[in-house]
């Protein structure tokens, strides 16, 4: 039988090698590698100033530190994501305020953002939802009008381009996540990208404590000052290490993901009980992080048998994301969120499949895939 895991990271002999020297070396944090991939990072995405740091969840909570969010101020924040894109709000005392997904594509209803702002709102976030851009130029024009900060969620979006241009460098900060599943890993890690020199200079330092020099600055041991708050949310060398070797691959990596999820959008477009979330078009051109199926009409509510049906044919799958993030009972229970408040992140939450395209599969994958999954919906019809 076939093994599809939904995400399996591709590790080769250069990543081992490239980990392998750091260990042999005296170097583990603060080192050359860091700004290396730093450096890369902005050669692949074409532009603006990269920071190295721990995870997307601390390039998030960084973005609203700098900022100087505070308690009783809001933040635009879909409904539809990871929790981390609210929890960032919150780490600073401020309000996440929802907004449901539309149905084309799951990402933020633009629609429905200008009735939510008010004079407490200080930024909006996106997130480009399985790598599918948002439409960056309406969000950028009514964070003008109302004098907003924006933050990119790209947790999903390497190799994201909306008008041509890469994720994170439309609004003021993108976000971006190297966890094992991600189109690139270095095991935990993320990337803060920025389009303003200013912003990356301080969440450098806000990164690491808020020490006024870099360790290769420090001539004299042990004379610096700190004039700000800051956190230990650094990439050590090991991780950048292995960015800089998964960053070679990335073009690859994406080309996969394109043909992968081709064949198997194309392998269930007649299906009548499935609807498939639009994917790249025009200006639009996503990451093809996966391809998520909503089950419609009877099956709508066998999704557990079909995952079930798959999982004994040794695919895996995946649900993005479990439950709009305002069910959650932290949320809740905090804001007091009604259950039909977000409709269509509900049914995407409720009735949708994430099916895998990454680069460890192939084109019989795919097409075992389709097989499967057809087998599995006239089962349960
Ligand atoms: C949209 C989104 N934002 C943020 C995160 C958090 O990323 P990390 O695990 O790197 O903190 C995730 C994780 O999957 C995500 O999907």
């Amino acid at each position: 039988m076939r093994t599809i895991p939904f995400g399996r990271p591709i590790i080769k002999e250069e990543e081992k090698k490239a980990v392998l020297e750091v260990l042999s070396g005296s170097i583990l944090v603060h080192g050359p590698r860091a700004e290396e991939f730093e450096e890369k990072f902005t050669n692949f995405t074409g532009g603006g100033y990269a920071v190295s740091v721990s995870s997307c969840t601390a390039a998030l909570h960084l973005s609203y530190f700098y900022l100087g969010l505070k308690p009783k101020e809001e933040v635009i924040v879909p409904a539809q994501t990871h929790v981390a894109t609210a929890h960032a709000v919150e780490f600073c005392g401020a309000k996440p305020v929802f907004i449901d997904a539309e149905e084309r594509t799951g990402n933020i209803d633009i629609n429905q953002i200008e009735k939510n702002i008010n004079r407490r709102t200080r930024a909006i976030s996106i997130v480009h939802f399985l790598g599918m851009p948002v439409d960056m130029q309406r969000i950028n024009k009514i964070a003008a009008k109302h004098n907003l900060f924006v933050v990119e969620d790209c947790a999903l979006a390497v190799g994201t381009y909306f008008k041509g241009r890469h994720a994170g460098l439309h609004g003021d900060v993108g976000c971006f996540s190297f966890y094992p599943v991600k189109h690139f890993t270095t095991c935990e890690g993320g990337m803060l990208l920025t389009k303003h020199k200013k912003i990356a200079r301080k969440i450098l330092r806000q990164k690491a404590f808020g020490v006024d020099r870099h360790v290769g600055e420090r001539k004299t041991p042990g004379i610096y000052d700190v004039d700000m708050l800051g956190f230990n949310y650094r990439m050590n060398e090991l991780q950048a290490a292995l960015g800089i070797e998964q960053l070679k691959r990335v073009n690859g990596f994406l080309k996969i993901r394109k043909e992968n999820y081709e064949l198997l959008s194309n392998g269930l477009k007649d299906m009548d009980e499935l609807s498939l979330l639009k994917s790249s078009g025009g200006d639009y051109q996503s990451s093809y992080y996966c391809l998520s199926v909503i089950l419609r009409n009877s099956i709508s509510k066998k999704r557990f048998e079909i995952v079930s049906y798959l999982k004994e044919r040794g695919i895996g799958t995946s649900v993005y994301y479990p439950k709009p993030v305002p069910h959650f009972t932290y949320y809740k229970n905090k804001y007091g969120y009604k259950k039909n408040s977000f409709p269509v992140a509900s049914i995407i939450s409720n009735s949708s499949i994430a099916l895998s395209v990454g680069p460890h599969l192939n084109a019989e994958d795919m097409e075992y895939m389709v097989k499967c999954l057809k087998e599995a919906i006239i089962k349960v019809r």
